[in-house]
């Protein structure tokens, strides 16, 4: 079963609750998105491997360590996850980033796969799914599967905030995955939107509603 890591660090937690408050504006709503996936991403990615390597200073020769292992790969699920991307950038700047295109269609709450562009070589590739919102966990759950029928298979998953129907959804039909979010909130509404939530990610970040 995959793990479940919630990040409850005071920076998020504040930052969390001026992005749930619906007077915040889609620039400041942007920007605090961008800031939490950059401090979580520092904590998704603590425990990557690295090599010692020797390193010439000014003063001596040193040695010294860099990350080794497995490259990065970044995959936004569209749209939402697109507002994580250049703050994980700015940490990671040699990741390749692949796309994939869901909506969650409004009336069955079935993911509709639109767009798939991923880096040819993904499947070499440690990824990180990103998305800020798992309602039902289908959109994440079919962008997992996505992946995985590209070969992909170390795949993390990143959520700023969860309802539990979509973890357990995502560690039933992904145990292999593990799931890093910044809030688990309390259920989903009739139209499967999170409860207390911060209402349509995609809406609040491009301005559409
Ligand atoms: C939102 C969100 C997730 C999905 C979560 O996207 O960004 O991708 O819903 O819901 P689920 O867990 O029930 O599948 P949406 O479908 O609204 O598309 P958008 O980002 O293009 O607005
Ligand atoms: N998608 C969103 O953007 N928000 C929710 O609460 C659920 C799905």
């Amino acid at each position: 079963m995959g793990k479940v890591h919630v990040f409850d660090h005071p920076l998020i937690q504040h930052k969390l609750s001026m992005m749930r408050n619906k007077d915040t504006g889609s620039k400041d709503f942007r920007e605090l998105l961008e800031e939490i996936a950059m401090l979580m991403v520092y904590e998704v990615t603590r425990d990557l491997p690295t090599e010692e390597v020797e390193v010439e200073t000014p003063i001596c020769k040193a040695k010294t360590r860099m990350l080794s292992g497995k490259a990065i790969g970044l995959v936004p699920i569209l749209r939402a996850g697109l507002g994580m991307v250049d703050a994980v950038m700015t940490l990671v700047p040699n990741a390749k980033v692949g796309h994939i295109g869901l909506y969650r269609d409004p009336e069955t709450l079935q993911p509709v796969p639109y767009y798939c562009k991923l880096p040819a070589d993904a499947n070499e590739r440690e990824l990180l799914v990103l998305d800020p919102m798992l309602a039902t966990g289908g959109s994440a759950a079919a962008g997992i599967q996505l992946l995985k029928d590209h070969g992909c298979h170390h795949i993390r998953l990143i959520n700023l905030i969860a309802a539990p129907q979509g973890v357990e959804r995502v560690q039933q039909q992904h145990p292999d995955v593990d799931i890093y979010i910044a809030a688990m909130d309390e259920k989903l509404n009739d139209h499967a939107y999170i409860v207390p939530g911060l209402g349509d990610a995609g809406d609040r970040l491009f301005g559409t509603k």
